[in-house]
């Protein structure tokens, strides 16, 4: 299935669909960084495992810049003037089959460096360089105002920590578990999902 048969979704293909982005295109350079955009995202659900997190924050932080492979704009560029909305594309994929709590770990994994980077100034420090170049492109650190409708997401504790994962998930040669190994959980999520769906 590729991309332009995305209607034909639904909750009994999507995770096959997942993995065959995984498979055809997870080998692609997650530019700026030592990994490949599948390790980026695979070490991202092994840090949240390892933490004891939920399936569902593995899930997420699994799926966060999934949107790098359906996004219309194609992939981020160091060479980049203007930012991409990955995050919302991958939200919008993923609305339909998965609960809000992980389409806003998603939609606000971008919006979450902004945040801690205006609230907690040692977490820039901690940034790769390419990271501080999109930090740039997406609008620096948020204004207070920004700070304060962030915060006002009930969600807001479970963002934070898969962007966490999100930065702990950019280290060369670290071995993960395939994408099969988190299949099962990600079942889990979307047929739950389904079923407060048709409640
Ligand atoms: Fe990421």
């Amino acid at each position: 299935m590729s991309n332009s048969d995305v209607t034909s979704l639904n909750p009994r293909n999507i995770v096959a669909f997942l993995e065959d982005i995984f498979e055809r295109r997870g080998s692609e350079e997650y530019l700026g960084e030592p990994v490949t955009m599948a390790e980026h995202m695979l070490q991202g659900a092994h840090f949240a495992e390892e933490a004891g997190e939920p399936e569902i924050i593995i899930v997420a932080a699994l799926l966060h810049d999934v949107g790098h492979f359906t996004s219309e704009f194609g992939m981020f560029s160091m060479d980049d003037t203007k930012d991409k909305l990955h995050e919302e594309a991958g939200a919008q994929v993923l609305q339909r089959f998965f609960p809000s709590l992980v389409t806003d770990c998603v939609r606000h994994h971008v919006a979450a460096k902004r945040y801690l980077c205006a609230t907690r100034p040692e977490y820039y420090s901690l940034l790769s360089e390419a990271s501080i170049h999109s930090l740039n492109l997406q609008g620096g650190p948020m204004n207070s105002d920004e700070v304060a409708k962030f915060e006002a997401n009930p969600n807001l504790d479970q963002i934070i920590r898969v962007r966490k994962y999100d930065e702990a998930g950019k280290q060369a040669n670290f071995k993960t578990r395939p994408f099969s190994h988190y299949a099962p959980m990600i079942q889990r999520i979307v047929d739950a999902f389904e079923l407060h769906q048709t409640d």
